[in-house]
């Protein structure tokens, strides 16, 4: 079986026998809220604001999830609007060295101030490829200098993902 390899490894977990449904397989409650987290774990990646979970689509079970299977979410942000940030993601079970793709879907965040009200994306965003993408000049450079100085100051002691760099 091919391994997925679209957008970064956001997160990684194991599946133990408390999560599982009637028929013996892992309730799709619980990997819909590790898309959850790992659509989150893109979407700040990109963008330093709080993010609440507006909306999760296409969520689309192809494979049983068994107890025991390590599963990797690949995610990766594919829109930037005015105040949301849409991410895809995929799931795939390592299973006894298999690699099983189980799960994707589609999920959205909101960017949001301290009272949950939408904010703009834009005056977050410390990713330069979509600064660019959005044709945003560096004017605005507080939220850009923000997210240098956070991964310059954890750069020492943090290790680099070899696939993503994140
Ligand atoms: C997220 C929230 C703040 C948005 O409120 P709002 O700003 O009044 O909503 P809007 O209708 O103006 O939409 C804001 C953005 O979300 C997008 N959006 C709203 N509903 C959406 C949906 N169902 N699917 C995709 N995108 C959606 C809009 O297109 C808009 O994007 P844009 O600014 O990039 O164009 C509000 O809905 C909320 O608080 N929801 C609960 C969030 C939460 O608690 N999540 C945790 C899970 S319970």
């Amino acid at each position: 079986m091919k391994k997925i390899r679209k957008g970064c490894p956001a997160i990684r977990v194991v599946m133990f026998p408390k999560d599982i449904n009637g028929a013996g397989n892992i309730f799709g409650g619980v990997i819909l809220s590790h898309i959850d987290v790992a659509g989150a774990v893109a979407a700040r990646k990109i963008c330093s604001h709080r993010i609440v979970t507006v909306s999760a689509k296409e969520v689309e079970f192809k494979k049983p999830v068994h107890v025991g299977d390590i599963l990797t979410c690949w995610a990766e942000v594919t829109a930037v609007g005015t105040t949301s940030i849409t991410t895809k993601v995929w799931v795939e079970a390592d299973r006894d060295g298999k690699f099983v793709p189980v799960t994707e879907a589609e999920v959205v965040y909101v960017a949001v101030d301290k009272a949950g009200k939408s904010i703009p994306v834009a005056s977050g965003l410390r990713d330069e490829k979509w600064r660019k993408k959005l044709g945003l000049s560096d004017g605005d450079k507080s939220a850009k200098k923000s997210g240098k100085a956070k991964s310059k100051s954890k750069g020492k002691t943090r290790r680099k993902c070899k696939s993503c760099g994140a």
